[in-house]
């Protein structure tokens, strides 16, 4: 099989932390200042300005579809008080998408909170829920008519992993107590907006909604097939990329499955201490894999095991981010064609994948990382916010326009 059919989701993603500018309002603005981490956000891309001119070029990619997020911060500045003219300039996004024909895909919420939240205790609260439904209920009622297709969380294991267990983002908390709670809010949170969404729907008479999480998976290969190393890989793909899935879809939380893909990592054990199972990683390789600029093991094999894994779910799946950082933009393109043909042979194994978002549309703030890692299918001079085209992206465009992979 080397087509995709006419009505595959084709384009690219974004957050709105990421690359609007100015969000002052939210933690990691906050964090940012204090944490000494690589760049402050400061303007990002000037994104929240320039969205429209950002729309053509995807148009003029062929995209027919951009995922992005609202930016809870801006939307909801204190508990309970909202900002109709922000929702209204969320509205003109999704005007301008639309009079493109480009189909959105909105996230609720992607890492960033607002400052009352996080002050208030952030997601190890209990109070978390309620504040989150308020937010949605608020965005979707107001947004809804034009959004066929929500995301309600990016990646809760990644958020759970990186500011609850090893602390290095906010709120910078090393305990397992605390991972285990902010996970379990984050599933009640999630499923709770689901039904709260499809209700909204239903009570304004709009068409019924796909709803989800996007969900960051990494693929664990073993460096050898023995016992520990094969215990490491079930448990590690029990925890980090199906316990989540598992939780919200026993509840029939999901209507489709949106994947995070980047990487893999190469597994080899060397004790049985939980935290060598669960987190080591092989020291030394013997056929180390290209990488990206931070060091990301590029494998597009994995990415096929991956959705593999999500079978037993019998869902439909849109592809909600895969995407690399490097100097050479060769590499970019060879990283997305060889991705595509994973996911070509994934879809002929019989998954249901529906779409494909690049991550990402632009070069931006990579979070602790800055702006040094280049992840975009349009290159950002930061100084003078001048946007231009890479050649990734136009041979992208290609399999966009005719939905054939062709030669690489
Ligand atoms: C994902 C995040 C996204 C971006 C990429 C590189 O984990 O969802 O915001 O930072 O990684």
């Amino acid at each position: 099989m080397s087509s995709f059919p006419n009505d595959f989701l084709w384009g690219a993603a974004t957050s709105s932390h990421q690359v609007e500018g100015n969000n002052s309002n939210n933690d990691w603005w906050v964090w940012e200042k204090t944490a000494g981490v690589a760049d402050l956000s400061g303007q990002a891309c000037k994104h929240y300005e320039l969205y429209a001119q950002d729309f053509d070029l995807a148009k003029s990619l062929n995209h027919n579809a951009h995922r992005f997020s609202l930016e809870w911060s801006r939307i909801e500045p204190s508990p309970g008080e909202f900002n109709e003219k922000e929702l209204i300039h969320y509205r003109d996004v999704l005007q301008a998408l639309r009079e493109r024909g480009l189909e959105p895909v909105v996230t609720l919420h992607h890492f960033t909170n607002p400052i009352w939240f996080s002050r208030m205790g952030g997601w190890h609260s209990s109070r978390a829920v309620r504040h989150f439904l308020d937010f949605t209920a608020k965005a979707v009622n107001f947004l809804g008519e034009q959004v066929k297709y929500w995301v309600t969380i990016n990646e809760p294991m990644v958020y759970v992993y990186n500011g609850y267990l090893v602390g290095v983002w906010p709120p910078q908390r090393k305990s397992l107590w605390l991972s285990r709670t902010a996970t379990s809010i984050f599933a009640e949170t999630h499923s709770r907006s689901y039904w709260l969404i499809h209700s909204i729907y239903e009570k304004n008479g709009w068409a019924a909604p796909m709803v989800s999480i996007a969900h960051n998976m990494r693929a664990f290969q073993p460096l050898t097939r023995s016992l520990r190393n094969r215990l490491s890989i079930y448990l590690r793909n029990k925890f980090f990329n199906l316990d989540f899935l598992d939780r919200i879809a026993k509840g029939n939380a999901l209507d489709y499955i949106g994947v995070n893909y980047y990487t893999r990592d190469l597994v080899d054990a060397c004790s049985w201490a939980p935290g060598e199972l669960l987190q080591g990683l092989c020291r030394n390789d013997p056929a180390p894999l290209e990488k990206n600029y931070m060091g990301w093991d590029i494998a597009p094999e994995g990415f096929y095991d991956i959705l593999l894994l999500l079978k037993k779910y019998h869902l439909p799946i849109i592809i909600t981010e895969n995407g690399t950082c490097v100097g050479d933009d060769k590499s970019r393109w060879l990283y997305i064609y060889n991705h595509l043909k994973n996911l070509l042979r994934a879809k002929e194994a019989g998954l249901d994948i529906r779409g494909y978002l690049y991550w990402s549309l632009l070069d931006n703030f990579e979070w602790d990382k800055g702006f040094a890692p280049r992840f975009g299918l349009i290159d950002v001079d930061f100084k003078t916010y001048k946007r231009t085209v890479r050649q990734s992206a136009v041979k992208y465009a290609q399999i966009c326009r005719t939905g054939q992979l062709g030669n690489p």
